[in-house]
């Protein structure tokens, strides 16, 4: 191993050591070397505090406490941290407890869990919903619940693990369409004609901020009797009028057949979330094994979460927030020279280039100067673009962008400028 910065943790996964407790010997060697140490070092990072705008960390460079202005957590609208989501939430654990203590078809289902679920399939204008306890759980369940061997699935190549994941488990054939490119997705219907194919595309890109051609995906749903599965990790409650998503946003709800979603993100909980037509509903009932086979979500969670909804869709006060703070991030980072690719959402990468070692290095210096973002390496992102990714939220203050804005520009715009690794 000449250059240990060459490497990532995409290449030792498969392995052939014949004992199966045994990490491969040249995954050792690799983790165990000073320059990969310092970049898992950021990883796992102790927060203090609730991860709202305002936070503090146990910092894994010198073992201190430090106030933190928090660029990177998902806590886009502040649910996590809102007064009457916290009360919702306080209020049902000392009623229900703190676990439904069942899976959904035998004693798990509480009569917040039917609320939560109406109100869900509402806000996503279906007749029904289903959900789960994770979000990774969600995309997982659904895929292996509705698609079978001798199925084609085709992605987007930017599609997150758990949708890769469940169509592992599904059997399907999985093809790939180039991101967001329309004749790309055609060529990989034309592969799976005369199959039972679905398309599966994401609202928001998680790591890029770009929103899915929405339109452009549903003209081929049509001309190829492909349904679409849309993945609206990022952008259920943040797009749309009334925070439905991006399928309200272009006015195409009714053209996804099966609209998903997280609430660990702007809903500030967690769990996850289909929302279709009820007959669909009703059978993956049956075969979504992570939603039958697992316990219903945590109580206290899910009255949080019908609070969040409620909050978060009585007026548009939180979004418009959110929004506004995301224009005045960009209109700056853009002024300063920052590469923030093809982003037109709240997710704002900060594209650095293939440096791994700048950016641990950046991160690093961010930190001790009281900016907590993150470091996004490979293989999560291509190898050439490592990059920091903003999460914006409504709860920033023009206080804490005007700092964060002058601690980006000293760390990363002037250090990429000079070469420079501080
Ligand atoms: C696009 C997308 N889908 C699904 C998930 C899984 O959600 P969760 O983290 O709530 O399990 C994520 C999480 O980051 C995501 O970004």
């Amino acid at each position: 191993m000449s250059d240990v910065t060459n490497y990532s943790l995409a290449d030792f996964h498969y392995n052939n050591n014949p004992d199966v407790l045994a990490p491969p010997a040249d995954f050792e060697a690799w983790i165990n070397h000073p320059k990969v140490q310092q970049a898992f070092s950021f990883t796992g990072q102790q927060l203090l505090k609730a991860p709202a705008a305002q936070t503090e960390i146990l910092s894994n460079i010198d073992g201190k406490r430090r106030p933190m202005i928090n660029m990177t957590s998902y806590n886009y609208l502040g649910l996590s941290t809102h007064p009457e989501v916290i009360q919702a939430a306080q209020e049902a654990a000392a009623k229900y407890g703190m676990s439904s203590s069942g899976a959904p078809l035998v004693s798990g289902t509480l009569d917040i869990h039917v609320q939560l679920t109406k109100m869900i399939a509402k806000l996503k204008q279906k007749e029904d919903a289903l959900i789960f306890s994770s979000g990774y759980g969600g995309n997982v369940g659904a895929l292996q619940a509705i698609m079978r061997k001798g199925d084609f699935i085709i992605f987007d190549e930017k599609s997150h693990k758990s949708l890769i994941d469940g169509g592992v488990l599904s059997g399907a054939k999985m093809l790939f369409f180039d991101h967001n490119n329309m004749q790309s997705l055609e060529q990989m219907l034309e592969k799976a004609k005369g199959k039972r194919t679905l398309i599966v595309a994401e609202g928001v890109y998680s790591m890029d901020g770009d929103i899915c051609d929405l339109p452009g995906i549903v003209k081929l749903s049509e001309a190829y009797n492909a349904p679409i599965y849309l993945d609206e990790a990022h952008s259920s409650l943040m797009f749309g009028e009334h925070g439905g998503g991006i399928g309200e946003h272009f006015g195409l709800e009714d053209k996804i057949g099966i609209n998903y979603g997280t609430m660990s993100k702007s809903f500030g909980g967690v769990g996850g979330f289909i929302a279709t037509k009820a007959s669909l509903a009703r059978y993956m009932k049956g075969y979504a094994s992570s939603w039958n086979f697992s316990c219903a979500p945590s109580p206290p969670v899910t009255a949080a979460m019908i609070k969040s909804v409620e909050v978060a869709t009585r007026d548009s006060s939180l979004r418009n927030a959110m929004w506004a703070n995301t224009r005045y991030m960009k209109e700056n980072l853009q002024a300063m020279g920052a590469d923030i690719g093809d982003s037109n959402s709240q997710v704002i990468p900060l594209i650095i280039g293939p440096s791994g070692e700048k950016l641990f290095s950046y991160t690093a210096e961010l930190q001790l100067r009281g900016l907590f973002l993150q470091p996004i390496d490979y293989p999560a992102v291509p190898a050439h673009a490592r990059r920091f990714r903003i999460s914006v939220s409504s709860q920033f203050t023009k206080a804490m962008m005007d700092t964060a804005l002058n601690v980006i520009e000293d760390v990363i715009i002037k250090g990429l400028k000079t070469s420079r690794t501080p």
